[in-house]
């Protein structure tokens, strides 16, 4: 049978082998995502944010894509930030991804995902099963925010079999917000 000294040296062992895992995850993976560099769709989606990937001071990313943005002591909506929350909140992610997966996608959707497209970001909005077509770089195919508005409103009234339900309920500003959300994945 162990004795108690055993058992305090196995705890000791535990915590310090815990300790490190925490360290390598937490630090230096969070040293490592800090030098991805933000890809020209990252940058888009955080325009009042700049380059800053992860930091120590927002572990969680709070800071970056939200829906309110609070610069020089002033707060103030973001309309990408919103048209986001509306894209979570309505579900289109239920049918659209935002990750083109094959070299298939790639020539139908753009450029293949880089890590550094998701930087700052928190939550992505990748989804899991796709029903539709991948809206990742969707402003660059499709920059008109008019062509969005009429497409969220009836999508029938311009892609004449679209299974797309109508979001014609949302109000002039959602829609615009989210308008100007699909135009800045670039
Ligand atoms: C029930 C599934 C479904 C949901 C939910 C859905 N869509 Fe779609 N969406 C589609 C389908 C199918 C198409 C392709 C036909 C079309 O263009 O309408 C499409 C097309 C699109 C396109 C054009 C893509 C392209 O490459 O031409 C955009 C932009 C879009 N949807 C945005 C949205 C937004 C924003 C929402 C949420 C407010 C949403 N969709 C919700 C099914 C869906």
């Amino acid at each position: 049978m162990g004795g108690y000294k055993e058992y305090k040296i196995g705890v000791i062992m535990f915590l310090v082998v815990f300790a490190a895992s925490m360290f390598m995850t937490i630090g230096l993976g969070g040293v490592y995502l800090a030098k991805i560099p933000a890809t020209q769709l990252a940058l888009s989606k955080q325009v009042h944010y700049g380059s800053s990937a992860w930091s120590i001071k927002d572990p969680l990313m709070k800071g970056l894509n939200q829906p309110m943005v609070t610069k020089r002591g002033k707060s103030f909506n973001d309309p990408v930030g919103v048209g986001k929350k509306i894209f979570i909140r309505e579900g289109c992610w239920h049918c659209h991804t935002l990750l083109p997966e094959q070299s298939m996608d790639w020539e139908y959707f753009g450029a293949p995902p880089l890590a550094g497209d998701f930087v700052g970001e928190s939550p992505t909005v990748i989804g899991s099963d796709r029903k539709a077509p991948d809206l990742m770089h969707i402003g660059s195919r499709m920059p008109s925010v008019a062509w969005h508005l009429q497409h969220h409103k009836d999508p029938r009234s311009v892609q004449n079999k679209s299974i797309m339900q109508s979001f014609d309920f949302l109000d002039k500003k959602e829609l615009k917000a989210l308008a100007k959300y699909m135009v800045s994945l670039k």
